[in-house]
C-alpha cells in the first residue's frame, strides 16, 4: 500500500511543517518510511557501510552540558587523557584492522592545545596519508579550526544538539549559546571541512516542533554527515531522573533524514546500540550507512561515560571490529574499508 506522505518526502526531499508533524508525531508511517529509506540508501550507496575508528582522547571537559556525564560539574567522573604515543598506537592498530578514517573525539579539554592538536593531526596524516582524520573536539575559535585544517584534518563533527535556541538553553548552561554552535558549524563549512551536525532524539523538554526545527536547520546547513541517537540518561547529571529517548522515534528520524538528505553519511550510533541490543542493525535498515567502532584503549573506555550502560566498554578494538562486521552482515549490508568520503555534498537532483 502506498503511503502518500512518505512518497512526497521521497520525491521532493521535503514536506510542509504540518506533514512533518504527522510523520514524526505518530507511528502510522513507520513501516513505509523505513522501507523507503532503505531503498533510497541502496540507490545512492548500495549495501556499503563505512567504518570510522573512534578514539576517545580525553574525558576532561570544561563545559557543563546538563545531559552529559563528562560535564565539568560531575565530580564523580573519572578523567583521563591519552598521550600522543597512545593515540598514534590506536591509529596503528586501527590501520591494521582496516580503518581508513580516525575520529579523534573528546571533551573540551584545554590541555589539548591547538599546537598539540595540529601536531597530532600532522603525525597521523604523515603515518597514514591514505586515511581521513576527523576531529570532534567541540566549539573553538575560527582560527583554531583553520589551523587544524591546514595541519591536515579532513572532517569535523559538532552536533548542534537542538536548533531551537530556547530548548538549547534548557540543555546547556547560560554561557553556551546556540548562536555560537551555529557560528562554529558555518565556519567549519567555509574553511572546507566535511562537516557533521546532529541532535539527540528524546532529549529532555524536546517536542515534535523542536525536531522539525532540527530538520529545517539541517536543510539550511546542508552538512555532509548527520549524527543522531537517543538521549540516554546519566546518573550523575542534573537530568538523572529524565527518561531515555526511544528506539522507535530515533529510527523514524533516521529514516526521515535519509529521505531528506539522500547522500548524507548517517551513522548508526553507539547510543542506538545501547538503547536496544539490535539498535545498530535496525539503524542500518532505517537508512544508516556508517558505523563507528571504538578504537580507544580498553583501559580507558569505561571512563568515557557520557551516559549510563554504554556498550563496547569491555571489548578490545579487534573484538568491536569483528562484532560490528557480523552485525552489519546480519543486517544485509557490507563493510567497506575505503575512506568513505561523502558522494555528493549540497544541492538537489
Ligand atoms: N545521551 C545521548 N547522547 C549524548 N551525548 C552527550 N550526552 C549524551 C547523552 N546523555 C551526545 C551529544 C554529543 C555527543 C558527543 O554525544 O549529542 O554531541
Ligand atoms: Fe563536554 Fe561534550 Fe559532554 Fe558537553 S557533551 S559536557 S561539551 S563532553
Ligand atoms: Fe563493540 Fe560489539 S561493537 S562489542
Amino acid at each position: 500500500m502506498k503511503d502518500a506522505i512518505v512518497a512526497t518526502l521521497r520525491q521532493n526531499r521535503d514536506l510542509s511543517d504540518d506533514e512533518l508533524r504527522e510523520l514524526i508525531g505518530t507511528d502510522r508511517h513507520d513501516a513505509a518510511l523505513i522501507r523507503a529509506a532503505d531503498e533510497v540508501r541502496r540507490e545512492h550507496y548500495g549495501d556499503a557501510v563505512y567504518l570510522r575508528g573512534l578514539i576517545e582522547i580525553t574525558s576532561y571537559c570544561k563545559n557543563n552540558c546538563l545531559y552529559c556525564g563528562l560535564r565539568a560539574g560531575n565530580r564523580r567522573a573519572e578523567r583521563y587523557r591519552l598521550s600522543r604515543e597512545e593515540i598514534l598506537a590506536c591509529c596503528e592498530e586501527g590501520y591494521a584492522l582496516g580503518y581508513r578514517t580516525f575520529v579523534l573525539q573528546g571533551g573540551e579539554d584545554p590541555a589539548f592545545t591547538d599546537d598539540l592538536i595540529c601536531e597530532l593531526v600532522a603525525q597521523i596524516k604523515r603515518a597514514h596519508p591514505d586515511c581521513a582524520v576527523t576531529l570532534s573536539l567541540g566549539e573553538k575559535p575560527r582560527e583554531s579550526y583553520e589551523r587544524y585544517f591546514t595541519a591536515g584534518a579532513d572532517r569535523y563533527l559538532l552536533r548542534h544538539e537542538t536548533a531551537d535556541p530556547a530548548h538549547y538553553a534548557k540543555l546547556h548552561p547560560a554561557e553556551m549559546r546556540f548562536e555560537n554552535r551555529r557560528r562554529c558549524l558555518y565556519d567549519l563549512k567555509e574553511i572546507g571541512y566535511q562537516v557533521g551536525a546532529g541532535f539527540m532524539v528524546g532529549s529532555p523538554y524536546q517536542t515534535t516542533d523542536h525536531l522539525i526545527a532540527d530538520l529545517r536547520f539541517l536543510q539550511e546547513l546542508q552538512p555532509d554527515m548527520i549524527g543522531i541517537g537517543p538521549y540516554l540518561t546519566h546518573r550523575d547529571t542534573p537530568f538523572h531522573d529524565k527518561e531515555n529517548g526511544s528506539l522507535a522515534l530515533s529510527l523514524r528520524m533516521l529514516a526521515i533524514l535519509r529521505l531528506m538528505f539522500p547522500y548524507a553519511l548517517l551513522p548508526s550510533t553507539t547510543a542506538l546500540g545501547t538503547v536496544d541490543p539490535a539498535g545498530r542493525e535496525l539503524g542500518l535498515k532505517a537508512g544508516g550507512n556508517v558505523v563507528m567502532p571504538n578504537l580507544s584503549p580498553v583501559g580507558v573506555r569505561k571512563k568515557y561515560a557520557i551516559y549510563d550502560n554504554k556498550i563496547c566498554t569491555g571489548e578490545e578494538s579487534a573484538q568491536c571490529r569483528d562484532c560490528l562486521e557480523r552485525r552489519v552482515r546480519s543486517a544485509g549490508y557490507r563493510i567497506v574499508t575505503d575512506r568513505g568520503d561523502v558522494k555528493r555534498t549540497r544541492g538537489r537532483g
